[in-house]
């Protein structure tokens, strides 16, 4: 395969639209989120017609429009990828026009953003910490309160708003908060939070993740009394999810609950099994004389499908090339041995290109709480394209195997979930998938990469670290109040080892070519630890390649962001590739 042909394959993908669906606004028109026209952009479907473009610029997230409503809330970074918000009202019917609803409010980090129609609630990171902002019709602003802790608001019905809170001990908390006096209560209860809703009777629909998966309750959060949830079906129940992908209240009052486990998610309307293609599916939404959703697979590019009375029908979605579909192979679920028992579950994809055994990537996901799931990924799939097959851990730390597997990495990271990336890389071996290994991820994938080459060298043939962690000190110093927390949630409230568990100090032990990618502006993984980082490996003499993506900061938002990340990875693994065939 010549590189020229590979580049314009990549830049092919890349350029691949995505689609989800965002809402159900005003004369049943559906408000569609995609990545289209080279960016995150948001778009007015009507039955029939062509998409027409709301926003002007690329936007950075949209919140979900009430039922009916005529203008959507979208919201924008306003520093060149430093994740300092704003946010608009684009109006259904002017397109292109956007008007500005934060003015009375400085940029800064969204959390959440929930329109309400007449009111818009802001969750966002002031000195403070995290502030609720109530922005009404006229632009002004009241501030609700502050959440003592790292969390934010998810939903609000009634003057009554409910929230998630993290706790150092990784449960996930329910917090209420009346929406006119401030006050704010945390509820303790059985479970982490999965998904909240307020109902329009104060109480609350909840999603809890227990020892046995998730279970759905109605909350009182004035008595504290807790109850099943009551659902004319018990597919739901039956089904026993590790983890929900969507929840709401329905206009008509049933409930639709998108739920999940190893991997993949199924349907419920009130409690019953919708069946539908293989995958997962997002946010859905009562339409017409059925239902909308967004769905994907590791085959299927997000699209939007309609399920009304003849079935389900593709509403928008792209159009995959033969050429890309057929690099895809086989791909599977596995549950990996790691060194003390425990059971990693693990994606793999095949790329038709590599042979198997052949070259192989162990393609570590961010978060760390998130996980590798069966939906479309484009890193993965470029690495297909590259001649790679790809293994995908769902190390100790990954979300969708219960609130246990998830607080295994608290006060561990660089640990034992290191144990598990490298045990799912030698199952690879074993299974006669991988003839070797390369280490690659970002963000918190970027920081296993690196723990992996300064900690376990020679474990793979090499690494690429995306907007990666090194240095836990410098990065703290670095960070906004939010992100302060949520290293001292990584490290469950101690800083005992933020030095032993940071790449930085361990330059010394690399070994294995390394590829550093890194945004200019990245607020979350900032990027002067990684500049020294570098400057370590300069004086020690080691080899190693580095780029850094200008004007962009951790959130990928346009296709040349990816571009920007992915180019280098490519063309340093189609490098590695080609010396290693002609060595062998
Ligand atoms: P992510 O970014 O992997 O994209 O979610 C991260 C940001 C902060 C930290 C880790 C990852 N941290 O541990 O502070």
């Amino acid at each position: 395969m010549e590189l020229s042909n590979l580049i314009k394959e990549i830049l092919e993908l890349v350029n691949l639209d995505i689609y989800g669906v965002a809402g159900v606004v005003k004369d049943e028109k559906l408000i569609i989120s995609a990545l289209r026209e080279g960016a995150a952009n948001i778009y007015l479907y009507e039955h029939g017609k062509d998409l027409v473009k709301l926003n002007k610029l690329p936007i950075s997230g949209v919140a979900e429009p009430p039922y009916g409503s005529d203008r959507v809330v979208i919201y924008r970074d306003v520093a060149k990828g430093r994740e300092l918000h704003k946010a608009y009202l684009v109006h259904i019917n002017r397109p292109g026009e956007e008007v500005e609803l934060s003015s009375n409010l400085q940029p800064m980090r969204y959390f959440s953003v929930i329109d309400k129609g007449e009111n818009v609630f802001i969750t966002g990171v002031t000195e403070r910490g995290l502030t609720v902002h109530k922005i009404k019709p006229q632009g002004e602003v009241d501030i609700v309160g502050t959440i003592p802790g790292l969390g934010f608001l998810v939903d609000v019905n009634d003057g009554l708003g409910a929230g998630i809170l993290f706790q150092q001990t990784g449960r996930i908390k329910l917090f209420t908060m009346n929406i006119d006096s401030g006050e704010l209560k945390i509820h303790n209860l059985p479970g982490s939070v999965a998904s909240a809703r307020v109902g329009g009777d104060k109480k609350i629909l909840l999603a809890l993740e227990g020892r046995e998966g998730v279970t759905f309750h109605t909350y009182d959060p004035e008595s504290k009394e807790l109850g099943p949830l009551q659902l004319p079906y018990n597919d739901l129940e039956r089904y026993n999810p590790a983890g929900v992908n969507y929840m709401s209240l329905l206009p008509d009052n049933r409930i639709l609950v998108v739920a999940r486990k190893h991997g993949r998610s199924k349907v419920f309307l009130d409690g019953r099994l919708i069946e539908g293609p293989d995958g997962n599916y997002g946010a859905g939404f009562k339409w017409r004389n059925g239902l909308v959703v967004s769905h994907t697979s590791l085959l299927t590019p997000y699209r939007v499908l309609y399920l009304g009375e003849n079935g389900w029908e593709e509403l928008v979605g792209p159009k995959m090339p033969d050429w890309l579909r057929n690099t895809l192979g086989d791909h599977g679920f596995h549950k990996v041995k790691s060194f003390d028992g425990e059971e990693v579950p693990v994606f793999t994809l095949e790329s038709t290109r590599a042979g198997k055994p052949g070259p192989t990537v162990v393609l570590v996901h961010g978060g760390p709480f998130s996980e590798d799931l069966d939906a479309w990924n484009i890193f993965a799939t470029a690495l297909a394209l590259t001649g790679y097959n790809v293994v995908m851990p769902n190390y100790r730390g990954s979300t969708g195997y219960g609130e246990e597997w998830r607080n295994k990495l608290i006060g561990d990271p660089c640990g034992a979930e290191l144990e598990d990336i490298v045990s799912a890389a030698r199952w690879a071996k074993e299974d006669g998938l991988a003839e070797y290994n390369v280490i690659m991820g970002y963000s918190y994938g970027g920081y296993a990469t690196m723990c992996a080459l300064t900690r376990k060298p020679g474990e793979f043939k090499a690494g690429v670290a995306g907007a990666s962690v090194v240095d836990w000190e410098e990065m703290y110093e670095l960070s906004d109040p939010a992100f302060k927390q949520f290293i001292e949630l990584v490290f469950g409230g101690s800083r005992e080892k933020w030095r032993e568990r940071s790449p930085i100090h361990y330059v010394e032990n690399l070994r294995d070519p390394l590829c550093i990618i890194h945004p200019q502006n990245d607020s979350r993984t900032p990027l002067k630890p990684v500049l020294r980082f570098m400057e370590k490996a300069v004086e020690l003499g080691k080899t190693f390649e580095a780029h850094i993506a200008p004007d962009m900061g951790h959130a990928v938002n346009t296709v040349d962001d990816v571009v920007k990340i992915l180019l280098p990875a490519v063309i340093f693994l189609y490098r590695l590739r080609r010396d290693q065939a002609a060595s062998s």
